[in-house]
């Protein structure tokens, strides 16, 4: 009896042993584009593919912002905190005038927290770019290099890799930087059958480099709190609290759901919830103190609901919840406003965490609209 227990005990060490080894295996990258007509995208799903080609790298594909573009709506956009917990970056972007694209080069700028915690320093990155005709596409692809030199990242070249399997019968955006498509030239569909051999040869190539370079140690010292808090994943969050967001909310009269002013989103809300308003009327006399709170729970829903839209559909972009105004449908001698009010600021931290934490301002109105018990104004700053 004593031997089966050891016997079991010593698998279960081997199990846990392998299943920590088999973490270790493993390395991710990401795949991080801008693009305004997809041709960097279609790079991106090749470089994808060489990524994955072999067993133990994983590739994800995310763009630096929220586009309208049907090709690319549905690329998930990611955040500047999420780069340290990569092993490796394959940057892609369209040539501009010999250098990077504004969108890639505004997302690039928001990355000052992650250089001064030196959180990208020694990992791998590799870029790729979509050009038109392919004018000044090395001026381009080496100021790439630039930014991400000063980040102190390991930049992995392509060299000559896969140049001798190409057709050279026509003009390919073959570079010793990193692979380009030479999008306006035409006379083949672009990214042309080579220039998508090439991507899928970087992206193999750069999966071997940053499998070799992976590490545990994502966050470097100086900047553990800073980056552990970003770290938070707001849609785990809501997932793990078993938070639903609803539908939008449709406008009842000529306003926005929400304007945004530089980095700040406003947004203004109601108790309304499948078409109806929740618990309406005037606390203390047709509803009560908890039904209030209930109503208050339902419009703060509904104003992340539109603030997750406003974000470009992911709550982890938003930076800070600045301010909550709520107004309640009081009696005149009515004084218990800021209670009714703390689902909201509850929800808003739960959520947030920090970045949730805001001023707040509270009053008593004699009536509001479509007969709702409370009102929400909101602020908050996204990236
Ligand atoms: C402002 C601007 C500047 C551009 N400058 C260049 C350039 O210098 N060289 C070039 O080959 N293409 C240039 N292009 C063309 C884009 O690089 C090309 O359309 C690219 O394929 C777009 O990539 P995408 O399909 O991922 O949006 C420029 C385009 C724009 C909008």
């Amino acid at each position: 009896m004593k031997k089966s227990y050891s016997f079991l005990i010593g698998i279960l060490v081997l199990f846990v042993i392998n299943t920590a080894m088999a973490q270790k295996q493993t390395a991710k990258v990401l795949v991080l584009i801008y693009s305004d007509n997809g041709g960097t995208y279609e790079l991106a799903k090749e470089i994808a593919k060489g990524i994955e080609s072999g067993q133990n790298v994983q590739a994800t594909i995310k763009q630096v912002k929220a586009s309208d573009n049907p090709k690319l709506k549905n690329i998930p956009v990611a955040t500047v905190e999420e780069l340290a917990t990569y092993d490796g970056i394959a940057f892609g972007s369209p040539v501009y005038f010999g250098n990077i694209s504004t969108g890639m080069s505004e997302f690039l700028s928001k990355t000052i927290g992650l250089w001064t915690s030196h959180a990208l320093e020694g990992k791998p990155a590799t870029v790729f770019m979509s050009a038109g005709s392919g004018a000044g596409k090395e001026l381009a692809l080496q100021s790439f290099w630039n930014s991400l030199a000063v980040h102190g990242m390991v930049l992995v070249p392509n060299g000559i890799s896969g140049y001798e399997n190409i057709d050279k019968t026509i003009p390919q955006g073959n570079s010793v930087l990193g692979t380009t498509s030479l999008a306006s030239l035409n006379t083949v569909e672009r990214p042309s059958k080579s220039e998508r051999y090439l991507a899928e040869v970087q992206g193999k190539n750069f999966a071997k480099v940053a499998y070799a370079l992976r590490g545990d140690e994502k966050v470097k010292s100086g900047n553990k709190a800073e980056v552990a808090e970003n770290k938070i994943d707001v849609n785990q969050v809501l997932k793990d609290k078993n938070i639903v967001l609803p539908s939008l909310p449709k406008p009842v009269g000529n306003y926005e759901l929400y304007a945004r002013s530089g980095n700040l989103i406003f947004i203004n809300q109601v108790a309304l919830k499948n078409g109806k308003i929740v618990n309406p009327g005037k606390v203390g006399v047709n509803v009560t103190e908890e039904q209030v709170k209930e109503a208050t729970a339902v419009t703060m829903l509904n104003v992340l609901a539109i603030l997750k839209e406003a974000a470009g559909g992911d709550l982890n972009r938003v930076k800070k919840c600045v301010q909550l105004i709520g107004t309640f449908n009081t009696p005149d001698t009515y004084t218990k406003h800021a209670e009714l009010m703390n689902p909201a600021s509850d929800l808003t931290v739960e959520i947030f965490g920090d970045k949730g934490k805001h001023t707040r301002n509270t009053s008593g109105a004699s009536s509001l609209p479509v007969g709702s018990s409370v009102s929400i104004q909101a602020i908050f700053e996204v990236e």
